[in-house]
């Protein structure tokens, strides 16, 4: 039997903390699903799905055993859909836990199918989020330490045209 993990997250955008738990879980596992999100209790994403799918796409070109889809609807449904048997979640310093915890039980409940299964983040990547990103890059700058090079020009860009935007309104 092919085991296959969903690795669920809003990816807004994908950065080198995600694609090291995405790699190490598309070692475990024989097919992993980056499954590109909406976490109701976040604020408007600054990317598409489109977008975040694109970046994710060109940053795990080099694994075979990775595919990414977009979900609208519960995290549940769709693991149970394709037959999952886990949800792989990055686990980052003490922050992180109580969120996650709520979440894994609560996915229990709904679908006892699958575990939660948490990589620890890797320690460079303890302190690293999409939101900090944005926040650098609004500001012009330097990401390059922090999302996967071949897509840096891609979020750069994109976040620029987004501060034009914001400047031009007020
Ligand atoms: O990267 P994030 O924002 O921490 O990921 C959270 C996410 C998107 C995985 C979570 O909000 C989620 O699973 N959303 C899908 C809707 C759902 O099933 N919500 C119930 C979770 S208990």
């Amino acid at each position: 039997m092919r085991r296959i993990a969903v690795c669920p997250g809003s990816f807004d955008p994908v950065t080198l903390g995600h694609l090291d738990i995405i790699t190490r879980a598309s070692m475990l596992f024989d097919k992993v699903i980056v499954l590109i999100s909406t976490n109701a209790t976040k604020k408007e994403a600054s990317f598409t799905a489109t977008e975040r799918m694109l970046m994710i796409a060109e940053a795990t070109a080099h694994l075979d055993n990775v595919v990414i889809d977009i979900l609208d609807g519960l995290l549940v449904d769709y693991v149970k859909r394709v037959q999952a048997v886990a949800i792989v979640k990055g686990l980052r310093a003490v922050s992180d836990f109580e969120y996650e915890f709520q979440m894994a039980l609560t996915n229990k409940v709904l679908y006892a199918g699958a575990e939660t299964v948490f990589l620890t983040t890797s320690q460079e990547n303890m302190y690293l989020s999409s939101s900090v990103v944005k926040q650098i890059a609004y500001f012009n700058g330097d990401i390059s330490p922090f999302v996967p090079a071949c897509i840096l020009e891609m979020i750069q860009q994109r976040l620029m045209k987004e501060r034009g935007a914001f400047d031009d309104e007020y």
